[in-house]
């Protein structure tokens, strides 16, 4: 399954549009700027293409990763989970999302979400191992 997928997927295209989208970035404290362009499936069963990128702050812990930015971008286009996703730098090096990160695209993708990773595309049982979820709330 994950096989299959991954071979769909133009992941040469999605890396091109985090790339395309970092050099959007805020980040005049850092001065990394970080794209992330995701695939979501629609409960219609479409997909579509979503990005985000970071958007730092004066006040330093109040900066937004691009993934976080990529969240809000999946709700506001209209909901969906994430199918596969890509973080490159504005210089095209891959970017592993941040640990906080990995929780927030966790929520929208769940274990199935395929990521862009220094060793090859892994769903996310590979990227965040026993991962904490929505499953694990009372009901
Ligand atoms: N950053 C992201 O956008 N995503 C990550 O997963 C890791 C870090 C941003 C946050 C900050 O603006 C800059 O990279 C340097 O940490």
């Amino acid at each position: 399954m994950l096989a299959d997928l991954d071979q769909l997927l133009d992941w040469e295209s999605l890396r091109a549009s985090a790339i395309e989208v970092a050099t959007l970035a805020y980040c005049p404290y850092s001065r990394l700027q970080v794209g992330a362009a995701a695939i979501v499936a629609a409960q219609d069963g479409t997909l579509r293409r979503i990005t985000g990128c970071n958007v730092e702050n004066a006040s330093y812990g109040l900066g937004a990763c691009a993934e976080v930015t990529l969240a809000g971008q999946l709700r506001l286009t209209g909901g969906g989970r994430l199918v596969a996703l890509a973080c490159r730098s504005g210089t095209g090096e891959l970017l592993m999302p941040c640990g906080r990160c990995r929780q927030v695209i966790y929520e929208f993708g769940g274990p199935d979400l395929l990521v862009d990773t220094p060793d090859g595309i892994h769903d996310m049982r590979w990227v965040l191992p026993a991962a904490f979820g929505p499953e694990h709330l009372p009901p």
